[in-house]
């Protein structure tokens, strides 16, 4: 997750026994991305290691690509995801160590164009998702999809029980990618404003819109506020540039997201702890 999820949260994550990832781009300097590869390689045993992964732009307007990739190939994140753009350009990389490479996709063309590319999975990025989303409901997408792959397909959107991943698997996904859920706990990135307003907020505070990103993505009505946007200039899309992505995101500092899940966030509890309610969720 964009400016909330590092190597804290990445490291917690594969120790509770389920698989963490943050964006590159989230450490703004290329020598700041080495020194997390590296805390995440000194922190975690060999088996988890086999847990953890990283998200890459591959928009081609995104001018680390190249760098990152570098250090890609030297630390070697078991599973690569990739984000607006062609999931092509790691993949001869990833699979070169026996990595895989996860792409996002929001619609059928997307779905298709990824597995064209020869992606190991698909993550379907449904309506609620925190972030940039996707706007199709997960029962109507996942049975499209499944209709012509039966690869690896992790769902997306809107899941933050266990009682949901218990759904997403009865409905044909193999697993489930969460972010809201786990926007609140100590070991993301973000300030503790952030954190209480998580808590406060409930599936009508949050606002799907282009406006602020330029790609339609759901964010907290009370950053909005407070940052001055009016909710109601929010359906304008402007120009994609991710030139910038790892400097100063003001955007995305002073406007915050989150998806529908929301709700089911009551507390600031540490990674460990949502994990085993999601467990003893998931089996009951
Ligand atoms: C505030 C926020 C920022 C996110 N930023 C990214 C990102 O930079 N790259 C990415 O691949 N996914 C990003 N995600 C999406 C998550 O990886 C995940 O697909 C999504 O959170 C799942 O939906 P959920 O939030 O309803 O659980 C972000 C999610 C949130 C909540």
């Amino acid at each position: 997750m964009f400016l909330i999820s590092g190597p804290d949260l990445v490291i917690a994550a594969a120790k509770a026994g389920i698989i963490g990832a943050f964006p590159a781009t989230n450490a703004r300097q290329i020598e700041e991305l080495q020194s997390w590869f590296e805390k995440i390689r000194q922190m975690l045993t060999p088996a988890e290691r086999t847990r953890w992964g990283v998200n890459l732009i591959v928009h081609k307007s995104y001018d680390r690509f190249e760098r990152e990739l570098d250090l890609v190939l030297e630390y070697q994140p078991p599973i690569v995801i990739t984000a607006l753009g062609n999931p092509q350009r790691p993949l001869e990389c990833v699979h070169s160590y026996g990595g895989v490479v996860l792409a996002d996709v929001i619609n059928i063309e997307q779905a298709r164009r990824a597995i064209d590319k020869g992606v190991d999975g698909l993550i379907l990025v449904c309506a609620g998702a925190g972030g940039h989303t996707g706007a199709y409901n997960s029962f109507a997408f996942v049975e499209e999809v499944r209709a012509f792959w039966d690869g690896l397909l992790v769902l997306a959107g809107g899941i933050s029980t266990g009682r949901a991943i218990k759904a997403a698997v009865t409905l044909g996904a193999d697993l489930v990618h969460m972010g809201t859920r786990f926007i609140a706990v100590p070991e993301s990135l973000v300030c503790d404003d952030y954190r209480q307003m998580v808590l406060r907020a409930r599936i009508q505070d949050i606002i799907t819109s282009a406006a602020v990103s330029g790609v339609p993505a759901n964010w907290l009505r009370e950053s909005l506020e407070r940052a001055k946007i009016n909710p109601d200039m929010l359906h304008k899309p402007i120009k994609v540039d991710f030139s910038n992505a790892a400097g100063d995101s003001k955007v995305w500092k002073d406007v915050w997201g989150a998806g529908h899940g929301v709700g089911s966030v009551m507390e600031i509890e540490k990674v460990s702890s949502i994990v085993s309610s999601l467990v003893s969720e998931f089996e009951s």
